[in-house]
C-alpha cells in the first residue's frame, strides 16, 4: 500500500470517501489513494442500482491502477444477527477481493458481530467512532480499522484531534494493532490535523482533493515561468 512517514515515522495514507465511480477512478488515475470507504449515506448518492454490482464496479476500478487496496462496505441493518449475515454474504461474493473489510459500527452488540467476523477471518473497519473508549473497545474487539468521525465529533463539542491524539498514543503503545481512520472530514485543515494527531489513513470526499494542491502563488509562479519563456523564445 502506497504510504509516506509523517515526521514521527508513522505511516499516513490516504483513502477516497465515495462510491462515486467517476470520482474513485479521477482520484486513482493520479496514483495517490491507497483504498476506499463507502457507507450506506455515501451508496444512497449514486443512480439506483444493484448493491453488489455497484461495490464490484468499484472494485474493476480500483483493479485498473493497481493491486486490490482496502474497500470497506458496511452493513445496512441494526440488528445484530442480520449485520453478520450481510457480511458473510458481502465476503462471498467478493471472495475473490483480498481487501474487503467490512464496516461494522461500534456498540454493546456490535462488539459480538465484531468478534464473530474476526474469529471467522474477515476483516474490520469499525465505524462512526465519536470517542476514545468506542475506539479502544473496537481495537480491543480484534477490528483491523477504527474510524473516528471528526466533524461529527467537532459538532457535538468536543475536541475532535485531541481524540485522535489521545487514541493513537495509546494504540502506539504496541496493545493493539488496529489502524486508525479519520473520517467525516469537512475542510482541507482537517486532512493536516489529522496526519498531525497521528492518523494512519485520513478517508477524504473526492472534492477535497483538487484543494489539497491548489494554491494561488503555485498558479502565479507557473505562469511567471511559462510567460517569461515564451517572451525569450519569440
Ligand atoms: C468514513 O468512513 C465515513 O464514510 C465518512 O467519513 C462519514 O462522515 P460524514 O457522514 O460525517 O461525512
Amino acid at each position: 500500500m502506497k504510504s509516506l512517514m509523517n515526521g514521527k515515522g508513522i505511516p499516513m495514507k490516504i483513502f477516497v470517501d465515495s462510491a462515486n465511480l467517476e470520482e474513485i477512478e479521477e482520484s486513482f488515475k493520479r496514483g495517490f489513494p491507497s483504498g476506499v470507504t463507502t457507507n450506506p449515506s455515501i451508496l444512497a448518492r449514486e443512480e439506483k442500482c444493484d448493491f453488489k454490482e455497484h461495490i464490484r464496479k468499484i472494485i474493476d476500478v480500483i483493479r485498473k491502477y493497481g493491486p486490490d487496496r482496502p474497500l470497506s462496505v458496511e452493513v445496512f441493518t441494526v440488528d445484530p444477527k442480520e449485520m453478520v449475515a450481510q457480511a458473510e454474504s458481502f465476503v462471498e461474493e467478493f471472495s475473490d477481493y483480498s481487501e474487503l473489510y467490512i464496516k461494522v459500527p461500534i456498540g454493546w452488540d456490535e462488539l459480538w458481530v465484531i468478534h464473530q467476523l474476526r474469529q471467522k477471518g474477515i476483516k474490520i473497519n469499525c465505524t462512526c467512532c465519536m470517542s476514545y473508549n468506542q475506539a479502544v473497545m473496537a481495537a480491543l474487539a480484534g477490528s483491523n480499522f477504527v474510524s473516528l468521525f471528526v466533524g461529527r465529533i467537532r459538532d457535538s463539542g468536543y475536541d475532535a484531534f485531541e481524540i485522535v491524539k489521545q487514541t493513537k498514543d495509546t494504540f502506539r503503545e504496541g496493545a493493539v494493532p488496529s489502524e486508525i481512520i479519520v473520517g467525516s472530514i469537512r475542510h482541507i485543515m482537517d486532512v493536516n490535523q489529522a496526519f498531525q494527531a497521528g492518523a494512519d489513513i485520513v478517508t477524504v470526499p473526492p472534492k477535497f482533493f483538487p484543494q489539497l494542491v491548489k494554491n494561488l502563488k503555485t498558479d502565479e509562479v507557473v505562469h511567471q515561468f511559462v510567460t517569461d519563456f515564451a517572451n525569450w523564445l519569440r
